[in-house]
Parts: C-alpha cells; structure tokens; sequence
C-alpha cells in the first residue's frame, strides 16, 4: 500500500481538494481500492465523503495514536493507496502523519503570502526525511506569477509539471460530495486532475522501486 499525504500549514490551499480529487481519479485509473483518511479536527473530507453517493473511494476513520496499525490493517484488507489529509498547523498529528508518508504532497497558491509560508512545511517533510512535491493550486489564467511561483518553489523541491487553475467547478463540484471529474469528466479541470493524478502515480511508484532495490 502506498500512502500519500497531503499536506501545509497553510489554510485554503487547497489540501481537501486535492486530497479528495485524487481519490476518485485513482479508483477512475484502477490504482485502487483506495482510503481517504481525515485527520484535520475540522473534517472537511469526511463532510465530503458523507456527502457522496458514490462508494470508491473509500473513506477510514484512523485513530492516529494507532495510525501505523491502522495502516497495516488497511494494507492487509487490500486497499492500495491511502490518501491522507492533514490540518493546516503544526501539530504532533501532522508529525506521525509525515513518519508514514511514502510522498508528501504540498498545495501552494502562487502568492507572495503563500510562498512565504511555505518554508515552516518544507522544514517539517525534510525533519521528517520524507519526499515531497509541490503542486501549484488556484493559479490564475496567463498570470505572470505562476512562473514566477514555480521558479520560488523550486528552489525548495520538486514542483509537479501541471498546474491546477483556479475553476469554480473545484468548489461547485464538491458541495455535493463529488469532483470535477464526475461532474464533467471532458472539461478541463478535469483533465488537469487526472494529469496530477499520473504524475504523482510516477512519483509514488518510483519510491516502489528504490524499496525494492534496497532490499534486495
Ligand atoms: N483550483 C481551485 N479553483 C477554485 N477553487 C478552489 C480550488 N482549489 C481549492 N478551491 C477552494 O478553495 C477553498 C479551500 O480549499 P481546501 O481544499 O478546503 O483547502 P485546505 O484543505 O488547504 O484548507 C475551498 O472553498 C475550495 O473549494
Ligand atoms: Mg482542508
């Protein structure tokens, strides 16, 4: 089982978005059976997932001071992929949550006040010894910024090759406890998800491979 969390000590980002987009997209490309797991107190995901009419992905309620046996037992049941969304703060919850982490997922929005904050995360992954890409959220169209974004970010990390632009079918999508993809699986948030999705598929499968190199 891989585990993806998704994570910043930046509210509004974009962090349940993406964490419950992703879901759906894996299951879509059959990287699934997948677990969403909430450990932000304010429950967005889990308003979320309460909301879908949809089974997959599925949803996990972890007690985090048990998270590792949780995740064994999630692994065991078969379940491929547990996606985990984390409270914007720095919280020992956010520390047991990075320890198990195969890669780390940071949503920035390209503003200045975003960028800024970014760095108190990035010292938290590397703390942690964990990977982690970026990934620029809410971008607006044609704005110079969002180069400018990446070029800052990168100099902290890995930045994904797409984009996510700033749609209202983000928000509309997830009232009703769906995504854009269900929505409108031709439209162009769309296609930006699943091109995220198979980026970070990439990333999380390569991690696979230097595990199995090491010990072999
Ligand atoms: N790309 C986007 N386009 C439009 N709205 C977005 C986008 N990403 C997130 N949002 C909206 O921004 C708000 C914050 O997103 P959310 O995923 O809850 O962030 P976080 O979990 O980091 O606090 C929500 O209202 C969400 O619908
Ligand atoms: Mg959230």
């Amino acid at each position: 089982m891989r585990i993806l969390v998704v994570a910043s000590q930046k509210g509004g980002v974009g962090k349940t978005t993406i964490a419950g987009h992703l879901g759906v997209m894996a299951e879509m490309k059959n990287a699934g059976p997948v677990a969403l797991i909430d450990t932000d107190p304010q429950g967005s995901l889990s308003c979320w997932w309460n909301e879908r009419q949809a089974e997959a992905p599925l949803f996990a309620s972890v007690d985090i001071a048990n998270l590792k046996t949780h995740l064994q037992q999630l692994a065991k049941a078969g379940i491929k992929l547990a996606i985990i969304d984390t409270p914007p703060a720095v919280t020992d919850t956010i520390r047991d949550v990075l320890a198990v982490a195969d890669l780390v997922l940071i949503p920035t929005r390209p503003s200045p006040h975003d960028l800024r904050a970014v760095g108190s995360t990035v010292d938290l992954v590397e703390r942690a010894g964990k990977r982690m890409v970026f990934v620029l959220n809410g971008a607006a169209p044609r704005a110079k910024i969002t180069g400018e974004a990446a070029v800052a970010l990168s100099q902290h990390g890995t930045v994904a090759p797409v984009t996510l632009y700033q749609r209202t079918d983000f928000a509309a999508s997830m009232i009703d406890g769906r995504t854009v993809q269900e929505l409108d699986a031709s439209s162009k948030s769309a296609e930006e998800i699943e091109r995220l999705w198979s980026y970070v598929f990439t990333q999380i499968s390569k991690r696979d491979k230097v595990r199995t190199n090491v010990t072999a």
